[in-house]
């Protein structure tokens, strides 16, 4: 059975630097037993070289939040794949809804998946509904992000990458409810069969895992039931205690 995979999404967290440094020691410290879960990191990429530097012997690896997919050039503000991966980054969240919402499309995440797996950095391709509805709309929704965000890509290299299926009504403090384990499982097998009509019956399908105030009462029916195979996680993440918890709940249920 693969790796059950755990990504702390901080988001724009904490405000400084020592905060970061405090809050990836203690969360290292409190999984330092973990064998069967990879834990990701994923700070302002701020933060990453220093994190970088202590990051030697400790369990979770370092992701960034984004990047942009050309090599070099007159791109003002903006960080390349190769810049991020000499900060330390291995993994990247891909098309968040909050970067969506300011204008990033699946275009733009399928050209940052490749430059992402041109660079050895695993990406992690976030799709979610904005809402659902009772003719079930959001699954054409769910079908475009997924048949324009891994357009070209080869299928060969299908299994490097990690989807995370977050309803965008499921995410941050403004959530409306969280997704059940239920509703995520129907997504996964609706996930398997997009990818299958596009690259064949027998490609290697990516990991899904689930987003979305995900919490310590609902990791592990979203495993049991939902076949999540790990989380992408927001506030939790932040909270040495919650996250711990999670980690290590999500540890045992082998
Ligand atoms: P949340 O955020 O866990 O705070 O709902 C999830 C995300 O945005 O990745």
């Amino acid at each position: 059975m693969s790796k059950k995979i755990i990504i702390a999404n901080w988001k724009m967290n904490p405000v400084s630097k020592k905060e970061a440094e405090k809050l990836f020691v203690s969360i290292n410290k409190s999984i330092s037993n973990v064998k069967n879960t990879e834990v990701i990191i994923c700070p302002p990429v701020i933060y990453l070289n220093k994190l970088k530097a202590i990051s030697y012997k400790l369990k979770a690896k370092l992701g960034a939040q984004n990047f942009f997919y050309e090599e070099s050039g007159a791109y003002t503000g903006e960080i390349s794949a190769n810049m991020v991966y000499e900060l330390g980054a291995r993994y990247v969240i891909l098309g968040h809804s909050e970067r969506r919402i300011m204008g990033e499309n699946s275009d733009d995440v399928n050209k940052k998946i490749k430059a992402s797996l041109r660079e050895s950095i695993i990406p992690i391709v976030c799709i979610g509904e904005k809402e659902r509805d009772e003719n079930h709309n959001y699954l054409s929704f769910i079908r475009e992000q997924l048949e324009v965000g891994f357009k070209n890509i080869s299928k060969d290299v299908l299994s490097k990458i990690i989807i995370a299926y977050e309803p965008v009504w499921a995410i941050g403090k403004n959530a409306t409810r969280e997704a059940t384990p239920e509703e995520f499982l129907e997504m996964k097998i609706f996930i398997k069969k997009v990818l299958s009509m596009t690259f064949g019956v027998k490609c290697k399908i990516p990991r899904v895992i689930y987003g979305g105030s995900v919490n310590e009462k609902n990791v592990v029916d979203f495993i049991e039931k939902g076949e999540a195979d790990g989380f992408l996680i927001g506030r939790a993440s932040l909270d040495v205690k919650k996250f711990s918890k999670i980690v290590n709940m999500v540890e045992n249920i082998y």
